[in-house]
């Protein structure tokens, strides 16, 4: 299905474009430093497979926090709610994404909630399989299967650069292994965390996997489920209360749907039975979110009511 250009997403984008000055591409994981901060683009993929985009669509771009909710319904799937919730909280936290204080602060010491990277990486440690290369292949098999698309792969350059400089979430990692939250070896946990967070798509991909949460876990194009309904609704939940970390409450306010983002700058939107959203727009704001994305999804949303509240 060809994503046509609409002249109206176009004029939106537009007018958007203007604010990607005000921000500033993630440099803390290097190779991603090397991004434009003038891009911006969005897909949006309907429900009924229509899909419309505008602005810098032929731009790649990795997934990095957006897979965190990818992942967290994979592993939901291999190990059932009460598992992987013995582990990992379901509470917003208030603070930055890679911030560890919590952990130590709260009793008994679990990561607060699966979209901040302590509860990523405890997530990404349950994913099945006998090796960290047939870990990393299952999960990467599921995410084309969301997309419909075999072609969907990691960007070896971002998931190195990572790899070569997470020493946060290194330590991030090692503390939750002496408090037995992962087993993992954390170098081998590390490879597949940077692997799974340099997965990289167009918007068009991403608005489509928007679309199978929409459709509570059925692909539209191929009608397969392919997430439990339950799962989709708990991932769902996760993008309302934690999706956008720390500017989640007043994302909920201004915009009002389920979205996540990632420092690539992508965002996956959803509008419940109706279309998945994918932008992609690296110039970031102070917490983390990307700055033209978000006001972009801000106009989308008062001009077509798509607050779910
Ligand atoms: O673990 C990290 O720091 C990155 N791979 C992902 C962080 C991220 O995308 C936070 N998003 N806004």
């Amino acid at each position: 299905m060809p994503c046509e250009t609409n002249e109206e997403l176009v004029d939106l984008l537009e007018s958007v474009r203007g604010t990607t000055k005000l921000g500033k591409v993630a440099d803390y994981i290097p190779a991603l430093g090397k991004a434009e901060a003038k891009d911006l683009s969005v897909a949006i993929y309907h429900v009924e497979n229509s899909c419309m985009s505008a602005g810098d669509v032929e731009k790649l771009f990795t997934l990095q926090s957006i897979s965190k909710v990818l992942a967290l319904a994979f592993v939901l799937m291999d190990h059932g709610e009460a598992d992987v919730f013995e582990l990992i909280g379901m509470e917003p936290t208030g603070d930055p994404f890679n911030s560890m204080i919590k952990l130590e602060t709260h009793n008994p010491s679990k990561p607060l909630n699966p979209m901040i990277n302590a509860g990523a990486l405890a997530v990404t440690s349950m994913i099945k399989g006998s090796s960290k290369d047939e870990k990393f292949d299952r999960l990467l098999q599921f995410i084309k299967l969301l997309s419909n698309n075999d072609k969907i792969s990691y960007c070896k350059e971002v998931a190195s650069s990572e790899f070569d400089t997470a020493h946060l979430n290194r330590a991030i990692c090692y503390f939750m292994k002496q408090h037995g939250i992962i087993k993992d070896n954390v170098e081998d946990l590390m490879e597949i965390y940077t692997k799974q967070c340099a997965i990289q798509m167009h918007s068009m991909d991403l608005a489509k996997i928007g679309a199978v949460f929409a459709l509570d876990g059925i692909h539209p194009e191929t009608g397969e489920r392919l997430i439990r309904d339950d799962i989709a609704r708990i991932c769902k939940t996760f993008m309302v209360t934690c999706g956008m970390y720390n500017a989640s409450g007043e994302f909920a306010i201004k915009i009002g749907i389920p979205a996540k983002s990632g420092v690539s700058g992508g965002i996956m939107g959803i509008v419940p039975y109706q279309f998945g959203i994918g932008i992609f727009g690296p110039s970031l704001d102070e917490k983390g979110n990307s700055i033209a994305g978000i006001k972009l999804l801000e106009r989308l949303s008062k001009k077509y009511k798509l607050s779910i509240f």
